[in-house]
């Protein structure tokens, strides 16, 4: 089955087309890069992906969405280190995320009580931490974001990361500037799609600056943010033409604004009441049981769902891209593979049975059982980590 042949990506030959797409772990405690996190992500490599993402790698603390993430910083290089050994002992290769959550954050110790990002508003989601301002970035602020990155992904490749994922997507900062809805900017860096791509372009040559030439940079991207004043697919198609030109090497293509339409990037049950459980801050709590029905909706599920947008993008680039959303079974991996796209990622199926890959490699099984309903989205930031409910995996 040509998705368990190898892969060449940039300077990279990976065991397979099959990369275990990042779902945050909560698995680092105050940033501390914890022994089930190494673990987590071995038990993946051992499971038989090709690539492991390690998710969320913050490029700067003002970066954070929480105070529980990965910052890149030359601290973190050895036991970073220690956690891309382990996935290199289990046979697979090693990405990481590099994230920046922009004016959208509750994580505390930041360096100014407002947050950036690129207009100014409210900041829902940090009310309650002390940071419910959003101001614009400034042109020096904007270009010590470049250097930040650049410097994270020179973190990663010291680290044995091989590969770096520069996330631009699901609402996040660079999301936020590509998307219509959030910026507002009048100036370069705002407006036409040309401007709202400025920054983005900007990272990619700054990582690219740091990493070298034969390193892979993969790009997650939105194809539409899943709601009317968002992205749709037309500016995406343009976006992945921008990143193709820019020199990224793949693109891993999703959709949906975790602030907005968090449902559009999962698809299937709203694990709204299991979040209501996990949350320790009564106040959030209290805000979730009253507000958050209107943005944690069930979505229907289907298998594949970016399929047809995907599709729109395969048309227009030739690099290399990973089909991700939705994929289940041995004919669903099939399918993408046959519509053109060069890799899958897969996230909840792995959470729920991390030998999968080996089991569908082997013929043991064809179909996943995971019946996306979401619970590993409410227990992501227990002290147990994101995990499947029903299976208890990874173990
Ligand atoms: C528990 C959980 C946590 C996630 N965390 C992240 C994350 O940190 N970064 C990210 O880009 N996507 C994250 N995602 C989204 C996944 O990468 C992926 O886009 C989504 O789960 C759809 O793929 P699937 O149908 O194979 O699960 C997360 C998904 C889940 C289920």
């Amino acid at each position: 089955m040509k998705a368990f042949e190898t892969w060449k990506l940039a300077g990279l030959t990976l065991r397979n087309r099959i990369i275990k797409t990042a779902t945050f772990e909560g698995l680092c405690k105050n940033g501390v890069i914890s022994d089930e996190l190494i673990n987590f992500h071995k038990r993946h490599a051992e499971g038989g992906v090709g690539l492991s993402t390690v998710a969320y790698g913050a490029v700067s603390p003002d970066a954070r969405t929480f105070n529980d993430q990965i910052l890149l910083e030359e601290d973190s290089v050895p036991t970073l280190t220690k956690l891309t050994d382990a996935i290199h002992g289990a046979g697979a290769a090693a990405s990481i995320q590099l994230a920046h959550a922009g004016g959208f954050t509750r994580a505390s110790g930041r360096s100014t009580w407002v947050t950036k990002g690129p207009s100014g508003g409210v900041n829902s989601y940090g009310m309650l931490s002390g940071y419910p301002v959003m101001v614009p970035l400034n042109h020096s602020d904007i270009d010590k974001i470049v250097d930040d990155y650049g410097s994270a992904a020179a973190i990663a490749k010291k680290a044995g990361f091989d590969a770096v994922e520069i996330h631009m997507g699901h609402g996040y900062m660079l999301s936020q500037f590509l998307s219509p809805a959030t910026n507002k900017r009048t100036d370069d860096y705002g407006g036409i799609l040309d401007n709202r791509l400025r920054l983005p372009l900007r990272i990619v040559k700054s990582v690219r600056n740091a990493v070298g030439d034969d390193f892979p940079i993969l790009v997650k991207t939105n194809l539409s943010d899943g709601f009317r004043a968002g992205l749709k697919i037309d500016e995406a198609i343009l976006i992945a033409q921008a990143l193709e030109k820019a020199g990224v090497n793949a693109l891993v293509m999703s959709g949906g604004f975790v602030s907005k339409t968090p449902m559009y990037l999962f698809r299937g049950d709203s694990p709204l009441q299991e979040m209501i459980k996990a949350e320790k801050n009564p106040i959030h709590k209290l805000m979730l049981k009253v507000g958050g029905s209107k943005i944690f909706k069930d979505m229907p599920f289907e298998e594949n769902y970016f399929r047809d947008h995907a599709l729109k993008i395969r048309k227009a680039v030739q690099m290399p891209l990973v089909y991700l959303g939705g994929v289940r079974t041995v004919d669903n991996i099939k399918k993408a593979l046959n519509d053109g796209f060069e890799a899958v990622a897969m996230g909840r199926p792995l959470l729920h049975d991390p030998d999968l890959l080996n089991k569908y490699k082997n013929g043991i099984e064809t179909i996943s059982a995971c019946t996306n309903c979401n619970l590993c989205v409410g227990v992501m930031d227990t002290p147990q980590g994101v995990h499947c409910v029903i299976t208890g995996q990874p173990k």
